[in-house]
């Protein structure tokens, strides 16, 4: 399976869960960030951030840097040769770049095979939840929370005349259905922790699960042999951060961090304050305390310190992460292009509804596949 896998969210994820059930091995190639800015426009994170966000997916097995967003007859033999690619997968939905069909030569070939496109998500309407929060009125915050002065804890959207969008969790957008079979299918190799394990404890807001996310969940995981992780509520996330995030509802974060390689398991909706029961529950050994899991200084804000019915022993203050991305970095690439990116979501988001229009019209068996 080959794309651009920009933003990389569980959409992208499930397409790699349906994939990889269709063999034993699922090599993944990643579009270069030349090819995206040729074929569909410049991608908003670079080949490396793509790159470390597919490679840390556990359905995907092999990663292929630098793919032409096109797949060639040449690029076609090149994979089937050095992968030992017996088919080549992509989702339902048209791939036509210049009157073209990218993948008109593995169709050719008799190596292609379609899967259903994973509904209610895509890199544009992440990229719409967006373009929403870089409107003036929500921007001011941001900027005033760069500069320092983070919120106090309060929502200050909710009843805010001026969120003209009347929209305060942009996480209430969403259009996935999440039913509990999806949760299953994501959690489907998880297993219990046994007796003697290093059960490692860590919780944030983990939204638009990023790099960031990513390499912090890898130091943790290092820590012991059993990672749970805590995906903090929508309210809670809200109440600590502010304007109207989270981006993503908690039902879509836990799926990204369920996708997660160095995942064990999760904790939904896991309380802001971590209590002695729930330690003892979950036979957690070690609570990881990070800046770095989505609050950053905007948590030390908060009257009581979160951490405090944890054991000293027990609790590890987390090393700088080495990868400093964030939210605000993607927010910025955005505003930095604004009016590029609102007509390319504007043309993207009419041609998704026509498409789900006349799928939904015609046919229709399945929906995210099984
Ligand atoms: N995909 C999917 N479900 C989604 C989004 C993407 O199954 N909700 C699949 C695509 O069909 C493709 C692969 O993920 O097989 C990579 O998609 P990508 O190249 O990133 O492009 P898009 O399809 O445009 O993804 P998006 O709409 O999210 O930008």
């Amino acid at each position: 399976m080959d794309g651009a896998f920009d933003l990389m969210h569980y959409g992208h994820m499930n397409a790699f869960r349906l994939g990889r059930s269709l063999g034993t091995h699922l090599v993944v190639g990643v579009n270069s960030d030349e090819s995206i800015t040729e074929c569909k426009g410049a991608p908003l994170m670079n080949d490396q951030e793509r790159l470390t966000m597919v490679s840390s997916c556990k359905f995907v097995d092999e990663v292929v840097p630098g793919c032409p967003y096109i797949m060639t007859p040449e690029y076609l033999e090149y994979v089937i040769d050095k992968y030992k690619i017996d088919m080549v997968v992509h989702g339902d939905d048209p791939c036509i770049v210049d009157g073209k069909d990218v993948y008109a030569s593995a169709k050719a070939a008799g190596k292609y095979c379609s899967i259903p496109r994973t509904e209610g998500v895509s890199t544009t309407d992440i990229v719409g939840r967006m373009l929403l929060m870089t409107k003036e009125h929500h921007m001011h915050q941001l900027d005033s929370e760069s500069s320092g002065s983070r919120n106090s804890g309060s929502n200050n959207n909710q009843n805010d005349p001026s969120d003209k969008d009347n929209n305060n969790l942009l996480g209430r957008q969403s259009k996935f259905l999440t039913t509990s079979r999806m949760l299953k299918l994501f959690s489907s190799d998880l297993k219990a922790p046994v007796p003697g394990m290093k059960v490692v404890y860590i919780d944030g807001s983990w939204d638009m699960f990023h790099p960031g996310h990513v390499s912090l969940l890898k130091i943790a995981k290092q820590r012991g042999d059993f990672l749970i992780v805590g995906v903090h509520g929508d309210t809670v996330v809200n109440r600590v951060l502010g304007m109207n995030l989270p981006l993503m509802n908690l039902h879509e974060r836990v799926l990204s961090v369920l996708g997660c390689r160095y995942v064990d398991d999760v904790l939904i909706d896991a309380p802001y304050e971590i209590t002695q029961v729930m330690l003892s529950y979950l036979d957690i050994s070690e609570v990881l305390e990070s800046p770095d899991t989505g609050y950053g200084a905007a948590s030390s804000n908060e009257s009581c310190d979160r951490y405090r019915h944890v054991p000293q022993e027990a609790r590890y203050q987390c090393p700088k992460n080495p990868c400093t991305f964030s939210l605000q970095n993607i927010l910025q690439r955005i505003r930095r292009n604004q009016d590029q990116f609102q007509s390319r979501f504007e043309r993207k988001m009419n041609a998704e509804r026509q498409f789900f229009e006349i799928k939904h019209s015609s046919d229709n068996g399945h929906i995210n596949g099984s």
